[in-house]
């Protein structure tokens, strides 16, 4: 007899066959027990037929309690009324624990005492299925740019100085010096590219941001591409291609998953390379017309503003060409037009915001040195940054997708708490 998963028993139609499960809830009348299991590859009804199974095995499966672990024995059976096309004859159940009176019950519970339970919450079909689309999102992404010849590479975690600005930086020590968690990996993707052409790094960083928004979490995982010899336009056509191939591969691969999250897949399956491209001036003059007035050239875009830009596309748009005031202090500056930089923030249809920040880096030694003296970044903590443009300096370019932001998307979620397996949020430590 063949020990199996729930996921593959449309190979054993007819034979008897043993699967590890968790009984997620059970239905009774007198004479059939109905038992709900799962075993977290997918879901199977088990029906046991009091006049046809041994007295003591029908009395050890009454016992079952909600998530109690059993091995359960049966004979699997097609039946097209069932929802995942299957059903398994239970002949024996081996419990291995009748479990304690679940916290998690049927009715509605409030967000926080599921984030409390977050250890427990991930076993419901809804939180299984968007932790599922991750999975395959990453999977995605990695065999895109496998595909494109990128090498992975890890920045460190631990690092003396900051990508992205000091305001939102992690400190600790480290031993007698000062150290912050990684906010990005890009200035290390940089060094890489320079040794191996085509890199991505994909890890946690950190932004110790007072934001109790539904985007921003504490702790998130970015994907850094990072390539030499390609400018700005070029990094735009990356970034979309490798979007339509993300959301091409959770269309075919993850039906079930979306079907759980009542996604509107006709979303998804506009996502097709060309994005729309529009300049930072062309998206204040867009929001001046559709009536915010407060937002001046120089200025940042919200939240709001960015929900409004989306709403004239229904695939991610880019935003190009930000002024170089309110970026970051690598990007490079258009030569035609200093007062602005070759970068690109992609935003998002549906409300769901920034996915991707990039642009084209400073290659120029000179420039670069300006740029430390204007954001009093330290000339010793920086100086390994600044060789990459001594040595060899090229063009190049990258980008920062958020993952988390990615599957709140993709899945269609409210919020991106439910993107990751345990988040990290303002007032989140637990679990
Ligand atoms: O725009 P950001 O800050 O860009 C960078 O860090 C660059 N160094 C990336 C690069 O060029 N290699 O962050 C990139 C993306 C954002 O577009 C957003 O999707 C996500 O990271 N992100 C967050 N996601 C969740 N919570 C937060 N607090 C986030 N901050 C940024
Ligand atoms: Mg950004």
């Amino acid at each position: 007899m063949s020990m199996i998963t729930i996921r593959e028993v449309s190979a054993y139609v007819g034979q008897e066959v043993t699967i590890g499960v968790w009984m997620y809830n059970k239905r009774s009348s007198g004479k059939i027990q109905f038992l709900q299991l799962r075993d977290g590859t997918g879901t199977i009804q088990g029906v046991l037929v009091r006049n046809q199974v041994a007295p003591e095995i029908w009395d050890e499966a009454k016992l079952l309690t909600m998530e109690s672990s059993l091995y359960v024995t049966g004979m699997i059976r097609q039946d097209d009324r069932a929802p995942s096309g299957f059903e398994l004859d239970v002949t024996s159940v081996k419990t291995i624990q009748v479990a304690e009176e679940y916290p998690i019950a049927k009715k509605e519970h409030g967000t926080d005492f599921l984030m409390d339970h977050r250890h427990l919450w991930i076993r419901s079909a809804r939180q299984a299925a968007i932790l599922r689309v991750r999975a395959e999102i990453i999977r995605a992404i990695q065999m895109f740019l496998d595909q494109k010849g990128f090498t992975l590479v890890d920045p460190p975690i631990l690092t003396p100085s900051s990508c992205e600005g000091t305001t939102n930086l992690f400190h600790t020590k480290y031993f007698d010096e000062d150290a912050y968690l990684s906010q990005s990996g890009q200035l290390y993707a940089e060094a890489a590219a320079m040794a191996l052409n085509k890199v991505y790094s994909f890890g946690p960083t950190f932004r110790a941001e007072k934001s109790k928004t539904r985007r921003h979490l504490i702790e998130f995982w970015m994907i850094e591409p990072e390539m030499a010899f390609v400018d700005h336009e070029g990094n735009l056509e990356y970034q979309e291609q490798m979007l339509e191939f993300v959301a091409q591969s959770v269309l075919q691969n993850c039906q079930t998953e979306l079907q759980t999250l009542e996604r509107d897949i006709s979303k998804l399956e506009k996502i097709k390379a060309p994005f729309p491209r529009i300049t930072y001036d062309e998206a204040i003059e867009l929001l001046h017309r559709e009536g915010f007035d407060d937002i001046q050239w120089g200025e940042d875009f919200g939240a709001p503003h960015e929900t409004k830009i989306a709403e004239s596309f229904d695939k991610p748009v880019f935003i190009t060409h930000y002024p170089t005031e309110i970026k970051s202090f690598y990007m490079k500056p258009d030569p035609k037009r200093p007062e602005v930089v070759l970068c690109a923030d992609l935003i998002a249809p549906e409300g769901y915001g920034e996915i991707i920040g990039g642009s084209q880096r400073i290659d120029d030694p000179e420039l670069l040195a300006e740029r430390y003296e204007e954001h009093s970044l330290s000339k010793e903590a920086y100086a390994w940054y600044l060789d990459l443009r001594k040595y060899g300096t090229v063009p190049h370019s990258g980008f920062g997708l958020g993952l988390e932001r990615t599957v709140a998307w993709i899945c269609g979620l409210d919020h991106v708490r439910e993107t990751i397996p345990f988040p990290r949020m303002l007032n989140r430590l637990y679990p």
